[in-house]
């Protein structure tokens, strides 16, 4: 089983995450939890090229970057591990790709498809669950959550994250085109619910979609 999570940065998937690794690894099955980018010595390296530089890179750099990342990441680790009957879980797949690459930087859509089944090896989650919020209230979640005043300094931010109020709204609309059309995969979760409640949420579909779990 291959589950991935998605959504704005702050919309809380890495604790959501957590509590689902937690719940299934107590019902007794292996379970691996990945972030992208990054997973592998090599897809590190690129993480902190991705995020921690401060120099410009080009949207198609960008969109390759995260690409060959993503490619080292399912043949060394993601395929071998799910081919074991892992359950893998990651936060982050080829959908952040089409959201903050494509409805974000405004690369071109069909080409995405394209390069996102190179990098994957044609390999899709069985179930993406994407926590929806506003930009606006992302930001003021991670804020709180560091004690950071929002009248924050440019440098407190990453690569990506310095890409402004109105990319953020992009890639949210890219998010919510993605869940109206691939309906049967997406599911679609309000962020700005308890943690809690939103994991019950997923427990509950995930048991209605594949019986074991
Ligand atoms: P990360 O610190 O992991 O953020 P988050 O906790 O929000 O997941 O940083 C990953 C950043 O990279 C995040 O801003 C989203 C972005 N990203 C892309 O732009 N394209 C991609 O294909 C991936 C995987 C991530």
């Amino acid at each position: 089983m291959f589950i991935s999570f998605e959504g704005i940065d702050g919309a809380g998937k890495s604790t959501q995450v957590k509590k689902l690794k937690k719940h299934l690894s107590e019902k007794g099955h292996q379970v691996l939890t990945l972030r992208e980018p990054g997973g592998t010595v090599i897809a590190e390296k690129i993480r902190s090229l991705l995020l921690e530089s401060k120099h410009d890179i080009t949207p198609i750099g960008e969109l390759l970057l995260f690409s060959a990342s993503r490619a080292e990441l399912v043949q060394n680790v993601i395929s071998p591990a799910l081919k074991q009957g892992n359950v893998v879980i990651v936060d982050r797949f080829y959908d952040s790709t089409t959201a903050y690459q494509g409805y974000g930087r405004g690369l071109d859509l069909e080409m995405l498809r394209a390069v996102n089944t190179v990098s994957t090896f044609g390999l899709e989650p069985d179930i993406t669950f994407f926590l929806d919020i506003s930009p606006e209230d992302a930001l003021i979640r991670k804020f709180s959550e560091k004690s950071i005043p929002l009248s924050f300094e440019e440098n407190e931010l990453d690569r990506m994250e310095s890409s402004g109020l109105a990319f953020y709204q992009r890639v949210r609309e890219g998010y919510l085109q993605l869940a109206g059309s691939e309906k049967k995969r997406f599911m679609m979760l309000d962020a700005c619910n308890d943690a809690e409640n939103i994991h019950e949420e997923i427990v509950q579909k995930l048991a209605l979609v594949c019986s074991g779990l």
